[in-house]
Parts: structure tokens; C-alpha cells; sequence
């Protein structure tokens, strides 16, 4: 039987590589950032920036963005191509809103049916114009003004993408811009704008809810940046430790921001022996290393508020799911609907052609732990194009000797262009 053992270094995180682009290209002078992310998101991200005027270029490992500050940005001549990546949609969309320039984005076709209102909503309300296919989607034309009016917001959604362009557009505005977040989500961009000491307050006020506040314009000084490992690469791995038996990993630089790991917290509380390190924190980001054994895992109830911290996580826990003892319980799965496949979907379809029961009512889903499964050979599992559906079905297809026929890895290139690779250095016999 195939296990995982040995160490390995964890590639780096997606959205902070996003923020570490943008951020650098909206401050004055030079970064050099390491450890980058290339995966196709971010290459979007990186070619967005610099349709925008934005030099930059690889030097060996590293990549050096020369910034042209807050207000830099120059008009494209080409449409914004932003092809998968949500990330990439959302915040450019606010990064570009308080330039005065025009721009278009497109999409692709999955990109193409995902809401776009939910930020530009409030870009309008500032006085950006925006023209928007079906008001919802993409294609859309986005009327930037270095004039856009200081305001107070209140973000109904959690989400970390509408905060962070709400955020961006905020540097280069005049006044006081103030976000209040009643759903905490993850905090990358305050992180980083707080490592490359921009000053700006954050309030907690009641009930989790917390105020954020700008006063532009900036002039951010550019810092070199270090990305720090994904923690949502490293759950597949982990996972995979987890239900192959007589597995044992430790993966190295992995991001420990709390609003990042409570897929670890859940896993330990379904029994999973997992130690957590912290070794310090690279750019504004907590890290550390995490060893995981194999483990006889049992269900657990996910609670919806939970949801907004597990978001890229749902996939993998569900597979996690099918191996435990018992029924395992996800509440408030709504938003999974809404990523880069409908996810509740790609899940279920996929677990009633294996064989997995569940039961579905309202987007809460609960899964029933089936260790002794029969698999019928050339079984199709269908990813829907989703990079962390087809690593959740890749880490479940190893423990049934590979008799899953996964219908598209390139999609994984999306996120993590080197899992292929790292799991076939951690997979032993
Ligand atoms: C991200 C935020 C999350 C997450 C996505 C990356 C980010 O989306 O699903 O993969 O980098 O801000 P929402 O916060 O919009 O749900």
C-alpha cells in the first residue's frame, strides 16, 4: 500500500503572491519578491499589472516589480485578461478603480458566470463607472477616477476579495475610507500593508465585527517580500496523510495565519495527530511546520461560521469525510456554489458515482464515512475544470490504487503547479 513520508517545502501561497504583485506595484521604487507563486492565477495577476505600466521581470529566483505608486497605473491598450482567477478579478477591479483610467476585463467562462457586482457595487457608490455584462458578469469596462469620494462601507458578504479591493481602492483615495467586515475573513492584504508600514487603523467593534480604516492618499515604500507556503496546497498532502495508512510528513514554511488553518483545527478535533511548529513570520505572515501522521479519524459537525475560514478547504475535508467513522456535518456551504466550479456539486456528483452517501438539504451537507468501498475500475470522476476538486479526487484516488480516471489535472496548474510533483516525492511504498 502506497504512503506519504518524508519533508517537503511547500510552494507558495496564492493569495498572498496576488497581494505581494499588486501591493508592489502600487508602491514607489523597487521589490523583490521570492518565493512567488507561478501559477496560471497569478501569471494573470502579474500580466494585468503590467498591461497597466508595471515593469516586471524574473532575475534568477526572485521577481523585481519596479512600482509606479498609488496613482501609477497607466490605461491599458489591451483588454485585462484575468482567465480563471477570481482573485485577480476582484482586486484589480478595485486596484484600478481610483486611477483615472479606463479598463476592460474579461474572462473565462467559468470567470464569466461569477459575480462581479458584489464589488463593483460599492466602486459605483464611490463614483467609479462600470459597465457590466448581465449586471453581473464579465465582460466589464471599469470608468477609474483619482476623485472617488472617501466613504464608510458595509460588506454584507464574507469575503476577503471585496475587502481587499475595497481596500486597494482606498490607497489612492482622499479622505477616509472605512470598511466594516461583519464576517472576519482572511486577512493577507492588512497584513502585508502593515509589514510595509502603511498606516491605517482597524477597529474591533461588536460580535466579531471589525472597522477598518484609510486615510489616502499613500505612498507606500516598496520592502522586499517573502511569500510564505500555502496552507490550502498543504491540506491535500496532509489529508493524504492522514487516510494513507503508516504516512508520515512534515511540510516546512506553511502560513499559520489563523484565519488560514482551521481546516487544522477541525482535522485534529476528527482525531487526526497533527503537530504544529511555529518557526517565526516572513513578511507579515505567521509560519511553521507541520507534521502529520496517519490517523483513525471520526465525523464531526462543521458549524457555518466556520465556513468563510475553510472555503478552499471544503474539497479536501470532504474526502477526509468519506474515511472517518461516522457522519460528518457541514453547515452554511452557500458560498462553495459560487467559486470556481459550483463545488457542492462537483463534490456530490462525484461521491454518487463512487459510491460515497451523503445527504444535501439547504447547502448543508453531511457526509457518511465509508472505508470499505468497492471501486469499479475506469471510474470517471469529472473536476468541472476546478483545480481543488481534481487534487481533493487525486488524493482519494491514490487510496484506491489509482482506479479513478481524473477527467482534467491541467486545471491543478491553477493553484499548484508543482503537486504532481511534490506528492510524488512524498508517495512511497
Ligand atoms: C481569496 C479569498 C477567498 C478564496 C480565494 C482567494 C483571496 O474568496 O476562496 O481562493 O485571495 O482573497 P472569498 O473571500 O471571496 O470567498
Amino acid at each position: 500500500m502506497l504512503k506519504f513520508t518524508g519533508t517537503l517545502k511547500i510552494s507558495g501561497d496564492k493569495s498572498v503572491s496576488h497581494r505581494a504583485l499588486i501591493i508592489s506595484a502600487l508602491s514607489s521604487g523597487k521589490s523583490k519578491i521570492t518565493n512567488l507563486l507561478e501559477s496560471d492565477d497569478v501569471m494573470r495577476t502579474l500580466k494585468i499589472l503590467k498591461e497597466l505600466g508595471v515593469k516586471i521581470v524574473k532575475e534568477k529566483e526572485h521577481w523585481l516589480v519596479y512600482g509606479n505608486g498609488t496613482s501609477g497605473f497607466i490605461e491599458p491598450s489591451k483588454y485585462l485578461n484575468c482567465g480563471n482567477s477570481g482573485t485577480t478579478a476582484r482586486l484589480m477591479i478595485g486596484a484600478v478603480a481610483s486611477n483615472s483610467i479606463n479598463c476592460n476585463f474579461i474572462g473565462d467562462r467559468s470567470l464569466s458566470k461569477r459575480s462581479m457586482s458584489r464589488v463593483t457595487k460599492y466602486l459605483e457608490k464611490m463614483g467609479a463607472i462600470v459597465n457590466i455584462t448581465n449586471k453581473d458578469y464579465l465582460p466589464l469596462v471599469i470608468y477609474g477616477s483619482d476623485k472617488l469620494l472617501p466613504m464608510k462601507h458595509q460588506i454584507q458578504k464574507a469575503s476577503a476579495q471585496i475587502k481587499s479591493a475595497l481596500i486597494l481602492a482606498a490607497l489612492n483615495i482622499h479622505g477616509k475610507t472605512k470598511i466594516i467586515e461583519s464576517i472576519p475573513t482572511r486577512d493577507h492584504t492588512e497584513r502585508l500593508l502593515k509589514y510595509l508600514n502603511v498606516k491605517f487603523k482597524i477597529k474591533k467593534l461588536k460580535n466579531k465585527v471589525s472597522q477598518i480604516e484609510f486615510n489616502g492618499p499613500y505612498e507606500i515604500k516598496s520592502k522586499n517580500i517573502e511569500v510564505v507556503g500555502d496552507p490550502s496546497s498543504a491540506s491535500f498532502f496532509i489529508v493524504g496523510a492522514l487516510i494513507l495508512p503508516n504516512s508520515k510528513i512534515t511540510l516546512k514554511n506553511v502560513m499559520l495565519n489563523p484565519s488560514r488553518t482551521e481546516f487544522l483545527k477541525i482535522l485534529k478535533t476528527m482525531g487526526g495527530k497533527i503537530k504544529i511548529k511555529r518557526t517565526g513570520k516572513l513578511s507579515g505572515e505567521d509560519v511553521g511546520n507541520i507534521t502529520v501522521e496517519y490517523s483513525k479519524l471520526k465525523g464531526v459537525n462543521i458549524p457555518s461560521s466556520k465556513s468563510p475560514f475553510l472555503i478552499d478547504e471544503y474539497p479536501i475535508l470532504s474526502i477526509a469525510a468519506t474515511q472517518a467513522k461516522g457522519k460528518t456535518i457541514m453547515k452554511g456551504l452557500d458560498e462553495l456554489r459560487h467559486k470556481e466550479s459550483d463545488r457542492i456539486k462537483s463534490i456530490t456528483y462525484n461521491f454518487k458515482k463512487i459510491g460515497i452517501d451523503f445527504y444535501l438539504k439547504n447547502n448543508d451537507l453531511s457526509i457518511y464515512g465509508k472505508t470499505n468501498l468497492k471501486i469499479k475500475k475506469n471510474l470517471q470522476v469529472k473536476t468541472f475544470d476546478d483545480h481543488r476538486i481534481a487534487m481533493a479526487f487525486s488524493i482519494m484516488n491514490i487510496l484506491y490504487k489509482r482506479k479513478f480516471k481524473i477527467d482534467n489535472m491541467k486545471c491543478i496548474n491553477i493553484s499548484y503547479p508543482d503537486f504532481q510533483k511534490h506528492l510524488n516525492s512524498l508517495l512511497n511504498k
